[in-house]
């Protein structure tokens, strides 16, 4: 089966993925691990929410946690925009193939839009956020893993191929994927910004949202987070590496936060910007794709994941799902 084409003229402009929104137990807790271990800059703590964002960022948050009593859960995962006519677009897009969409009033953005992808992931478009000083210059305030900027979320769900068709029509190019061949596609990576990923789709139960990821400055910086965190009490939170990724090439290290939600680290990757590169495949079956050296994960790595709130979880069949993407959107 061919790989889907590069859509230059999308329904609408998506620009990156910006921000994540997550629930959880002990908002005390979280701060501490988010400002002082991965080394965000706190702009505002409510009664019942922490708005994070990355040491060079000046947007007001990229990463929202709100206090619940439930279990831990994924809110939305936030993708940015260009313009506020990119939302309208979005909006009759999403509401023509009758995913429940909906506008949203959320505090410290801009004119927001909350939808529901074909796959059950909750996704929040918006095009503006306040802007606060970004804190790339103040060194005394950088602390831990010094997170600079939100990279990437991890996805899981069963429905990968459909996933990849639908995202490629919103305009995401791939630019790697792990397959043994076309047809047994395990994981795509797929970018607007300009480097290899904004939104990654893994194989397995889902919708869940596996992993987000900030940039950290120097390598240097992974082993400053897991000396932070050992000394704070959340060393056996330090879950994978550092490492090296086999795509992406990044060197990495994954923490699971006092909620259990999983953080990575990096050291960031190269530019994807010109139309003839093609996408590129790797094998499952070369040890060198996960493992180039180091330890391999541990199990829970590829098993554990956040559900979305609100989104039932559905088993990921071991077969491919013979489904064309217009049945699939005709029958949800
Ligand atoms: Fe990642």
């Amino acid at each position: 089966m061919p790989l889907p084409s590069i859509v230059l003229d999308p329904p609408f402009n998506i620009t990156r993925a910006s921000h994540i929104a997550l629930t959880v137990a002990d908002l005390g807790a979280s701060r501490v691990f988010y400002e002082e271990v991965i080394g965000l800059v706190l702009t505002l703590a409510t009664e019942d929410a922490l708005y994070f964002r990355g040491v060079e960022e000046a947007c007001h948050h990229s990463l929202v946690l709100r206090k619940s009593g439930s279990a831990p859960r994924c809110q939305q995962i936030g993708l940015r925009v260009l313009t506020d006519e990119d939302l309208i677009k979005a909006h009759a897009f999403f509401q023509q193939r009758g995913c429940p969409v909906q506008w949203a009033e959320v505090a410290h953005q801009g004119k927001t839009l909350h939808v529901v992808d074909p796959f059950g992931m909750q996704l929040e478009f918006c095009s503006r956020m306040p802007v606060q000083p970004r804190q790339i210059t103040s060194f005394q305030r950088h602390k831990g893993g010094c997170g600079l900027r939100m990279d990437h979320i991890q996805l899981l769900t069963p429905h990968l191929r459909l996933a990849l068709e639908f995202y490629m029509s919103l305009g995401f190019w791939l630019t790697e994927y792990v397959a043994p061949d076309d047809d047994h596609i395990r994981a795509v990576f797929l970018q607007r910004k300009g480097n290899p990923h904004d939104l990654v789709f893994f194989h397995g139960d889902g919708p869940r949202m596996h992993h987000f990821a900030f940039v950290a400055p120097e390598t240097q910086h992974l082993l400053r987070a897991c000396d932070t965190a050992g000394e704070l009490g959340f060393g056996a939170k330090v879950e994978r590496g550092p490492g090296r990724h086999g795509p992406g090439h990044a060197q990495f290290v994954y923490f699971r936060d006092p909620d259990g939600h999983r953080i990575e680290l990096f050291n960031t990757h190269y530019q994807v910007m010109d139309l003839e590169n093609e996408p590129v495949r790797w094998d499952p079956n070369d040890p060198a794709v996960a493992y180039p050296w180091g330890m391999p994960a541990r199990s829970r790595w590829f098993e554990q994941a956040t559900p979305f709130e609100g989104s039932e979880v559905t088993a990921a069949s071991p077969k491919p799902n013979p489904m064309t993407l217009e049945r699939f959107l005709r029958e949800d």
